[in-house]
């Protein structure tokens, strides 16, 4: 089952994810490349996280093109946005991985990098009422959490409505760019209001979210938490470490040579990891941040 063998892909990471590294460590020495047969399993996911971009009239119809037909037997049941002010997600069920899946759109380079490189990248806390119980400490980018709060309440509901309908209770969550912040805080809010679930989230592209707080929140989590970073994608290194950012763990850098490393703990400095191979916005490619992840490159093309 595709489900386990994700399970399994991940679990085979955690040891080295476990092991971060401490200072003074030499953490080339954990990273770990993935196996064909791991980087396979998140095939499915990015599919879902490109299909994000596609309209709202069309993933509910589940009639988006190749990004829908990769996910033949999807079945959808919610979806919004409009593509402008507010980003489209959708929500719907996968019979084979037997699992809600949540999916939010991304932006381009271009309009995503103002947010993270300048005034923009202010940090606030979270809205109470949303994420109840969370200490004040956690801080997070606050363009982000007003896109996930416009549509949390949808998104609530629409999973709630689909672990009923299909007796399912794992949650995946995926998204690329904006669309993977909008989704790492959902795995934040979600288990707030839905506790018996198991949450999987994998993140293409992904910004720095929030502070140290925030990030050690992530990793407490018992979701399983993977962003995937490709080659030179500058915006996974913005806002800057100096800004008081800090990456929860789970990344997942591809390399220029293809291979996928697993790279142990938050921010690793190494250079088979996005922060030691992206040292500056000037050391990155803008044209990286679509991909190709394993083949797919993110965006909707029906
Ligand atoms: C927090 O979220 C609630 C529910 O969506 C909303 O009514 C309230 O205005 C928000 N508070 C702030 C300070 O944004």
């Amino acid at each position: 089952m595709p489900a386990l063998a994700l399970g399994a892909a991940l679990l085979a990471l955690a040891p080295f994810v476990q092991a971060a590294a401490a200072p003074g460590l030499d953490a080339r020495q954990s990273i770990t490349a993935l196996t064909s047969e791991q980087i396979t399993t998140f095939t499915p996911y990015t599919w879902y996280a490109s299909a994000g971009y596609c309209a709202a009239s069309e993933t509910l119809s589940w009639t988006c093109g190749s990004n829908c037909e990769a996910n033949p037997d999807f079945e959808p049941v919610a979806s919004g946005g409009n593509g402008d002010s507010t980003q489209y997600w959708f929500v719907g069920y996968d019979p084979t991985l037997d699992t809600v899946v949540v999916s939010h759109q991304g932006t381009d380079p271009d309009e995503i990098l103002p947010l993270i490189t300048d005034g923009d990248a202010v940090l606030g806390n979270l809205n109470s009422t949303l994420f109840p119980g969370v200490s004040s400490d956690v801080e997070v980018h606050q363009g982000f959490a007003d896109a996930q709060a416009s549509t949390a309440s949808d998104v609530l509901s629409a999973v709630q409505t689909t672990m009923s309908k299909y007796s399912t209770s794992s949650i995946a969550l995926v998204g690329h760019s904006l669309g993977a912040a909008i989704s790492l805080l959902d795995a934040v809010y979600l288990p707030l209001h839905i506790s018996d679930a198991t949450y999987t989230y994998v993140g293409y592209g992904l910004p720095r979210v929030g502070n140290q707080a925030f990030a050690n929140y992530v990793d407490a989590l018992s979701a399983s938490v993977t962003h995937i970073n490709n080659e030179e994608d500058p915006i996974p290194i913005c806002p800057g470490m100096s800004l008081g950012y800090v990456h929860p763990s789970g990344e997942v850098h591809i390399e220029d040579s293809g291979e996928w490393a697993a790279c142990p703990g938050q921010d690793n400095p190494s250079t088979q990891c996005i922060v030691g191979d992206v040292p500056t916005i000037l050391d990155g490619d803008e044209s990286d941040h679509d991909g190709p992840y394993n083949g797919v490159t993110m965006g909707c093309s029906s």
